[in-house]
């Protein structure tokens, strides 16, 4: 009888492990059943059958050389990290510094390397700065900098010139996962709006601008952005591509929010443009009456409260959407219906007792 030659080993290096986007990440590689997973956060994990977590500041070069450096047997990255910062120039410097660390380490530790993956987003295509061209396809024109996703991009482009090694990279839209402590989850925002409305007694009003009530959106599921990106680090004719990873459909938030409410069993009435930085900056006693009268689980609300992002997205007075066919066309066609990702996002935070 002849014997099967091993299967190559596959070790995952999530950088951002416990992002909204890494955590899903973690999940689906665990999932697949045959990769190895290490993942990179500060806060660091709970190791369990198959990941590892390593805590590391990857702003610190060093640092990185310390820990990156000792993971010869990685074969894939997978970056996902990010720091937040308040102006949009600001971002570049830390974002850019985290992703060259991690990649210059990598690829000097790791001899069979052969996949990074660059996690980016519609920044791209100008969606921090206004109305851009709808749909945003991959090869639209570039903007002027500072914007740190095309700055990742050219650094990893050029690293991998004559490497035997791969890059991709994904776009998805505004990402909604379960993960909590992270500044950029409008699930989450969406859940614990909803929650403290239903406890002050009043309905849940649609707080973005008049404008953005009626203007098509579309979201990306955490858990469909994990397929897609192992997908794309793991299929030849995707390589050293970027591709738009979208749910699949496209929504206005005057169809969507009072389907919402209803899970909530709020009514609604009519929009009203209110900063949830501002509103929500008083509401951390009520948050924490609402986790011990309703025996939650301790989550601050400091976890929960990232409103920054919220009132972006909901200021969104225009279209936000892109083609999602390149990735389709290449092989990837999982769907996922908008309306009930938020509400199955819903049913996880109540299982998990984050929501009453
Ligand atoms: N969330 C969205 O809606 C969305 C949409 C489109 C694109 N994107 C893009 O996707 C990427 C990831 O976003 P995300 O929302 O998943 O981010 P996130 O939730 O803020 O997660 C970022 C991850 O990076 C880690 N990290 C940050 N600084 C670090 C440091 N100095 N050392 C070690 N680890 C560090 C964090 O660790 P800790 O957990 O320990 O802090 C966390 O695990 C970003 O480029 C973002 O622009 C996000």
């Amino acid at each position: 009888m002849s014997q099967q030659p091993p299967l190559p080993r596959k070790v995952a290096l999530v950088v951002g492990a416990r992002g909204v986007i890494g955590t899903s990440l973690v999940s689906h590689l665990v999932e697949l059943g045959d990769w190895e997973v290490i993942g990179l956060s500060r806060r660091g994990g709970v190791d369990e059958d198959r990941v590892r977590h390593v805590q590391v500041d990857l702003l610190d070069r060093e640092d990185v050389t310390a820990t990156v450096g000792r993971l010869s047997e990685v074969t894939h990255v997978f970056y996902a990290a990010y720091q937040d910062r308040p102006t949009w120039a600001e971002l570049v410097e830390p974002n850019l510094a985290m992703l060259t660390h991690v990649v210059d380490v990598v690829t000097q530790a790791a001899p069979d390397l052969a996949h990074v993956s660059l996690m980016q987003g519609y920044k791209v295509y100008g969606a921090h700065l206004g109305p851009f061209r709808t749909p945003a396809r991959e090869d639209d024109p570039p903007h002027l900098p500072p914007e740190f996703n095309v700055d990742q991009q050219a650094y990893l482009e050029e690293k991998q010139r004559g490497s035997r090694w791969t890059w991709s990279a994904l776009r998805p839209s505004v990402v909604c996962g379960g993960a909590l402590g992270n500044p950029m989850n409008l699930a989450v925002s969406i859940a614990v709006l909803a929650t403290i409305s239903k406890a002050h007694g009043v309905p849940l009003r649609f707080p973005g601008k008049p404008g953005a009530w009626t203007s098509i959106l579309e979201m990306t599921d955490a858990g469909l952005l994990a397929e897609a990106t192992v997908w794309a680090a793991t299929t030849p004719a995707c390589a050293n591509q970027a591709f738009n990873i979208t749910n699949g459909d496209l929504f206005r938030w005057d169809d969507l929010w009072p389907r919402l409410a209803d899970w909530f069993d709020l009514e609604t009435a009519p929009p009203l443009p209110l900063s949830l930085e501002v509103a929500m900056a008083d509401k951390e006693g009520t948050w924490d009456r609402l986790v011990r009268e309703h025996g939650l689980a301790p989550t601050p609300y400091s976890d929960v409260s990232a409103w920054p992002f919220a009132d972006f997205v909901l200021s969104w007075d225009y279209d936000v959407f892109a083609d999602g066919s390149k990735a389709r066309r290449l092989g990837f066609h999982r769907y996922v219906r908008t309306e009930q990702m938020f509400l199955d996002i819903f049913e996880d935070l109540r299982a998990r007792r984050v929501i009453p």
